[in-house]
């Protein structure tokens, strides 16, 4: 299979490492077809949509006609191989380009997908990555149900189809979660052996691998904004400190529990925790709350350990990476 090439720092390429057990579930939806939607979700920066991207490559390579939409970044593509539809799709995407409205491109994939269908059996996949936060969330499920639709109730029959759609968005999932619609799915940071591949990847002076691990807990995305603020965890700490708005009234507010969860994320989950703590800390992306069973059938790629203070993973909760956590350490700390 090709691999993809992806920046990992200015000028600095590599191919997409590891995530073997991912793909390998690819190529078993591949031959079966996923029954439901799969909505993937996980810890930001833990390397989703370089997945979805390797998908598609994949995808395309098993004979599948793929649409990919990546509002964010204002990526589309349709490769399939009817030329109308091509066109027809890069017609839309110029259009949504020029007035945004992302949603209409990412309704249009139904009419498109019926299109090719018409005129012959063919295997399809849909890949969508942030489309929730594209379209807004409150239109999240009724898009999973529309795709759910064009898996249950197709108008014209396919060979195969493929749905996935990621989403960064803490919330995205119970709002999702409630219908029953779709195959909620979590994918962890990268595990260790992935993680050295990556770190190698990585040019000029580095901490010792052992550090890297413990600070960003195999999470790609923070391993390269590390590098980017030459390996500053105070500059990093800080920019989260920021971002994330831990602000001296969120920590005032919350102190205690906070400096519980520090210790130990599981204590956010004793029934006695504020919902709306819990709700304001997935809104920021700082943990995961309601973590998987740690069987590999409910996770893409390999599951987190069950526990593991150092990395800040408890049984039910988790930080999202150690520097998440030491954000919230070094903000209650200085409030
Ligand atoms: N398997 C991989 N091989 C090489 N680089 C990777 C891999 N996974 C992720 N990366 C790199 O790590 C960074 C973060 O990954 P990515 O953007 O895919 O994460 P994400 O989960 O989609 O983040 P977000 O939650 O912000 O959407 C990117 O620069 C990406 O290229
Ligand atoms: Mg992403």
């Amino acid at each position: 299979m090709k691999k993809i090439k992806l920046e990992i720092a200015p000028g600095v390429e590599t191919e997409f490492v590891d995530r073997d057990r991912a793909l390998a579930q690819v190529a078993e939806w591949a031959e079966k077809s996923t029954r439901w939607p799969v909505v993937i979700f996980g810890p930001e920066g833990c390397g989703k949509t370089a997945f979805l991207r390797q998908a598609s490559v994949m995808l395309r390579e098993l004979g599948y006609d793929v649409f990919y939409l990546h509002p964010l970044d204002r990526v589309f593509a349709a490769e399939v191989d009817d030329p109308d539809v091509k066109s027809l799709f890069l017609d839309l995407v110029r259009k949504t380009l020029e007035d945004e409205r992302w949603g209409r491109l990412a309704l249009a994939v139904f009419d498109l997908t019926r299109e090719i269908l018409k005129k012959r059996r063919r295997k399809i996949a849909i890949i969508a990555d942030d489309v929730f936060q594209a379209i807004g969330l409150d239109k999240a499920a009724a898009y999973v149900k529309g795709l759910l639709n064009t898996i249950e109730h197709p108008v014209y029959r396919y060979e195969n189809i493929v749905v996935l759609v990621a989403t960064s968005e803490g919330m995205s999932r119970s709002e999702i979660g409630r219908h029953r619609w779709a195959d909620i799915m979590p994918m962890w940071n990268m595990a260790k052996d992935g993680f050295t591949q990556l770190y190698e990847a990585i040019p000029g002076v580095k901490p010792l691998f052992e550090k890297a691990w413990r600070w960003t807990g195999g999470n790609p995305h923070m391993l390269l904004e590390l590098h980017k603020r030459s390996w500053s965890v105070d500059a990093v700490v800080k920019a989260l400190i920021r971002d994330k708005e831990l602000t001296s009234s969120f920590i005032a507010k919350w102190r205690r529990r906070l400096e519980e969860a520090v210790e130990d994320p599981e204590a956010l989950w004793s029934p006695d925790t504020p919902e709306e703590l819990i709700k304001q800390l997935t809104e920021k992306n700082l943990i995961v709350y309601n973590m998987y069973d740690r069987d590999p059938y409910f996770w893409i790629d390999q599951p987190p350990p069950e526990r593991d203070p150092e990395l800040g993973i408890g049984r039910n909760v988790a930080w999202q990476t150690p520097l998440h956590r030491e954000a919230v350490r070094r903000a209650l700390r200085e409030a």
